[in-house]
């Protein structure tokens, strides 16, 4: 993804040159790019004149913000004790398999995001995958793929 630094500016120019504003410009930088980039850390740290270390420290303490680009779907696979009696594991495997990447990376084209989570407080619905908000519940293997095929076609067909 090319970083255009005009929206990081953008961004940033909607709020005052405050510090207390810091983790609101980061959440709002996430979500225009699902990640903070590089260059958004020092163009922050300018605008608020705040060190770009503390802004570095903030963007890898909030789990909800990553320095890693994301993809644009974020499935989690839980793997929490209930899940993980009903087979999550398998689930996990086929998955990434499926996607030629491991846990906690991003598909080359940018299109998912694989987290494996402990408990989706959804365990009668075990073994229980989520994309974005949507909850999958009794998941197999066969479900994983065609999960993963629905999303694709949803953005081949530019949904
Ligand atoms: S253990 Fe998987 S949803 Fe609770």
């Amino acid at each position: 993804m090319t970083i255009d630094t005009i929206d990081i500016n953008t961004i940033i120019h909607n709020y005052r040159p405050e510090k207390r504003f810091t983790l609101a410009i980061l959440q709002d930088i996430q979500n225009k790019f699902n990640f903070i980039p590089k260059e958004a850390i020092f163009i922050i740290s300018d605008y608020l004149k705040v060190p770009a270390s503390d802004i570095y420290s903030m963007a890898t303490f909030y789990k909800a913000l990553s320095l890693k680009p994301k993809g644009r779907h974020i499935i989690k696979v839980c793997n929490g004790t209930a899940c993980h009696i009903r087979g999550s594991n398998t689930l996990i495997n086929e998955l990434t398999d499926l996607l030629n990447i491991k846990p906690g990376e991003t598909t080359a084209d940018g299109l998912f995001s694989v987290e494996i989570v402990n408990c989706l407080g959804a365990c009668a619905l075990a073994p229980v995958m989520v994309v974005d908000d949507k909850y999958f519940g009794a998941m197999t293997k066969d479900k994983v793929i065609e999960v993963i095929n629905e999303y694709k076609e949803a953005v081949e067909n530019g949904k």
